[in-house]
């Protein structure tokens, strides 16, 4: 039996799903039951009902799921793997901020771990963030962690004042206008498309700015046949699959993120053998975040 025979055998014998991000490798792309962006996964995590799901990703994902899903089991094929931004804002600053702002909503990007979730308003992803905060009656607005998405967010909806947070996301921050540039010479009739979480001089570039599923539903409907991607690597898997005759191109300096790719097929084996890696959050984590995310599902509707 092959790894993969294996982890469908243990899927079925343990009433497993395995849900995971565009970001995570090919081969875990291809076992998973259902691969999204973060907004797709935290949706799909609330309809499910097998009892045990296996997160391809990293731990807000986990813990997300987990929150939303307080009778089910989450285990993560990789207790490591998580996103550094999701540390990059402190309660502390939340606390001032309401002091100093009246008629303020903390809006919390997913991409956070439950403690900040517990002390924001709302959670947003980057498919629905401008939506969500058009959505809000609140004047002024404090984003976190990532000061990339809140500037992009800021830029829709004009007319609400924006308080930033200096986080954002190591891998997205680090591509390069130039490395742009270069590829562009080289490919003059692509379209160049980018995620939100990118810096203001990338955005400038772009011939569209969305979310990891955005980038794929747009390149599947425009009528270019090729594309410079600014986001992380892994959604090359999808966008070849969904677009086997469109050409798509990266920075020379490939955008990766090593904690997602720290999911391996061996490791969500291990996962349902052994049932280790659960994610756990304390019932008063659970019941001071599970708020925001609600409220952003609700919103996002
Ligand atoms: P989306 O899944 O919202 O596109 O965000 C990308 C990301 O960085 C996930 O960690
Ligand atoms: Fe976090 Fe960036 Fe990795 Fe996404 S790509 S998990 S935002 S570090």
């Amino acid at each position: 039996m092959n790894i993969t025979e294996e982890i469908q055998r243990l899927k079925e014998e343990k009433n497993a799903v395995i849900l995971a991000h565009y970001y995570v490798n090919p081969e875990v792309q291809e076992v998973a039951d259902y691969i999204g962006d973060s907004y797709y996964l935290s949706k799909i995590a609330a309809t499910l009902k097998e009892q045990v799901i296996v997160f391809g990703g990293v731990s807000f994902m986990g813990e997300s799921a987990k929150i939303l899903n307080p009778e089910k089991t989450v285990l993560m094929p990789d207790i490591t793997a998580d996103c550094a931004m999701a540390h990059m804002a402190d309660p502390e600053t939340i606390q001032r901020m309401r002091k100093e702002y009246e008629d303020l909503a903390v809006v919390c990007y997913i991409n956070s771990t439950a403690e900040l979730k517990r002390h924001s308003d709302v959670c947003v992803t980057s498919a629905n963030a401008v939506k969500i905060v058009k959505a809000l009656k609140n004047q002024n607005i404090f984003f976190i962690p990532d000061r990339n998405l809140a500037h992009f967010v800021a830029e829709q909806v004009p007319e609400k004042h924006f308080v930033y947070n200096e986080g954002y996301c190591p891998v997205h921050e680090k591509i390069q206008v130039q490395e742009i540039l270069r590829e562009k010479e080289q490919h003059p009739n692509a379209e160049i498309l980018t995620h939100p979480e990118c810096p203001e001089a990338v955005r400038r570039l772009s011939d569209y700015i969305g979310s990891t599923s955005g980038i794929i539903d747009y390149a599947g409907k425009s009528a270019c046949q090729e594309f410079i991607i600014c986001t992380e690597n892994g959604v090359l898997y999808e966008l070849k699959r969904q677009n086997p005759g469109k050409k798509f191109y990266f920075t020379k300096t490939e955008p990766v993120c090593h904690d997602m790719k720290k999911i391996t097929l061996e490791k969500i084996r291990d996962v349902l053998m052994t049932g280790k890696n659960e994610t756990h959050v304390t019932e008063e984590l659970r019941e001071g975040s599970k708020g925001a995310l609600e409220r952003m599902l609700e919103l996002a509707k």
